[in-house]
């Protein structure tokens, strides 16, 4: 016994180890928890069991000695319950009859050790001791997680894949130079995240950057935000103003789905590429302006060119250099890290603490197939930290179609039903909408749909459900 208490090493693994023993005998509970403080142990004794979960929920004790008999709740109720509040807590379950398939049980449900009355104290210390070593190099690997995700975050951008790593170099290099630039890649994946990088790290990071998404709206208005009007050039210019490449003069526009442009804007685009002018809507007057056009789309390009959708030319002008920001089915590694990135950000957002997820939940992230790249997996994470009710995200707190997709993973094939088309259709919209969270722009464009085709799709659906509730 002394022998162990006299190696310092061994206390400062103990002071971390702050261990709560129940026992409805009150005696029982303060001696056993006073004799643990004298070996260094941060120690409390409680006859309530809720006493001691509250303890458990807190996370002010790592280790819970329980009796087994206890009036209110016994051991194995109490240590389900502990291990649903934290999996990391160490039950140690204490009994007055021994009996070794009960010890068994325990073990399999999950207790660290059980041991019986009177305690033997060489071993409960011995297993304490096991435990404190256990908890400092669990916190050490996770100080070391930390940094490591500060290593490998980058302008915001978390990842440590080759695919990432080379796409990065290739950011760096390309950010330095006054050049137009490409960003492609699949919806989701930081194409905007990309973007913004470049601009930051580029000589004019301190000018504008601005922001156009050329999917947002119809050619007309697309054209006064970029090139801006003159008062009365149209019905609702009121006043005069300036577009987009004015304002980020000396600095960047960023052109977000530059591949939904009609072929009339591209032609507009070329020339302020081209000639570096730029006409307000309704004005003869040209104006030069200087700017760095980073463009992104998540189409191949290339396809569009050959379809006759996309003109050649501004294609080589704004590809010159192109940057492919990979999907997350061919980064898979990058997950966990990915997960700790937004399981900080979000427990910063909504104040409450994680402490991760479990094992299950993990396993169905990593093999999910990610359709929506990062942003899928961003929102996930969100979803299920406001939703959960436990320190541990489980498979339950994660988005329908990722669990469905566990059932999947579980019980084999999808079940195929002999279906009609059009329903087969609706459950195919449904699921991309689902994936898109909502985003009906984003939908359509992976449906290979017109927007109103979608628009009409929903409100036949509406009509649907609101008969329905009248039967
Ligand atoms: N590597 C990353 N590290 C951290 N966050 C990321 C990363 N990649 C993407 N995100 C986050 O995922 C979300 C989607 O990223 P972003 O908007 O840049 O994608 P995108 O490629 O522009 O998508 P879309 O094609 O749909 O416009 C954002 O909230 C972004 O912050
Ligand atoms: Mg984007």
């Amino acid at each position: 016994m002394a022998t162990i208490t006299e190696r310092p090493i061994v206390n400062i693994a103990r002071q971390n180890l702050p261990v709560c023993v129940v026992d409805d005998e009150s005696d029982l509970a303060e001696v056993t928890a006073a004799r643990l403080e004298r070996l260094g142990f941060p120690s409390v004794g409680t006859t309530s069991p809720n006493e001691a979960l509250a303890q458990v929920r807190a996370g002010t004790c790592r280790v819970v000695l329980a009796d087994m008999r206890m009036p209110v709740m016994d051991g194995f109720a109490f240590l389900e319950k502990s291990l649903q509040l934290d999996p990391n807590v160490a039950v140690i379950l204490i009994t007055g009859h021994y009996a070794i398939d009960s010890a068994i049980e325990a073990i399999k449900r999950g207790a660290y050790d059980f041991l019986c009355k009177p305690l033997e104290q060489e071993r409960l210390v011995r297993a304490l001791d096991e435990l404190a070593e256990v908890f400092t190099r669990r916190s050490q690997v996770r100080v070391l997680d930390d940094q490591l995700l500060s290593n490998l975050e980058f302008e915001g951008i978390v990842g440590r894949s080759p695919a990432m790593l080379e796409m990065l170099d290739m950011a760096r290099k390309v950010a330095k130079h006054f050049t137009n630039v490409l960003v492609s890649g699949p919806t989701g994946s930081g194409k905007e995240l990309v973007a913004r990088a470049l601009h930051r790290m580029s000589p004019v990071a301190a000018q504008k950057f601005a922001v156009c998404n050329c999917s947002a709206m119809v050619d007309t208005l697309l054209e006064s935000q970029l090139f801006g009007h003159v008062r009365g050039s149209f019905t609702g210019a009121t006043d005069t103003r300036p577009g987009l490449f004015e304002y980020a003069d000396g600095g960047a526009v960023f052109l977000d789905e530059v591949g939904e442009t009609s072929l009339a804007m591209q032609a507009k685009l070329l020339r302020v590429i081209q000639n570096r002018e730029i006409q307000r809507v309704g004005s003869p007057e040209v104006k030069k302006v200087n700017v760095r056009i980073i463009a992104a789309t998540n189409r191949d390009l290339r396809n569009e060119v050959l379809a006759g959708r996309f003109r050649e030319d501004l294609f080589y002008r704004l590809s010159s250099l192109e940057i492919k920001v990979p999907g997350l089915s061919e980064r898979r590694e990058d997950i966990p890290i990915l997960v700790r990135f937004f399981l900080k950000k979000y427990s910063e957002a909504y104040n409450k603490t994680f402490g991760g997820l479990t094992r299950r939940a993990q396993i169905v992230l990593l093999h999910h197939d990610w359709p929506g790249n990062v942003r899928e997996l961003e929102n996930a994470i969100s979803s299920a930290a406001i939703t959960t009710t436990n320190e541990f995200i489980d498979v339950d707190d994660l988005p329908v179609n990722l669990r469905r997709a566990t059932e999947r993973t579980s019980g084999g094939e999808e079940i195929w039903r002999p279906l009609p088309l059009q329903e087969v259709d609706r459950i195919h919209i449904k699921r991309v909408l689902e994936m898109c969270s909502g985003n009906r722009v984003r939908a359509s464009q992976i449906l290979g749909i017109g927007r109103t085709s979608l628009y009409r799709f929903l409100k036949r659906e509406q009509q649907h459900s609101n008969a329905k509730a009248v039967q």
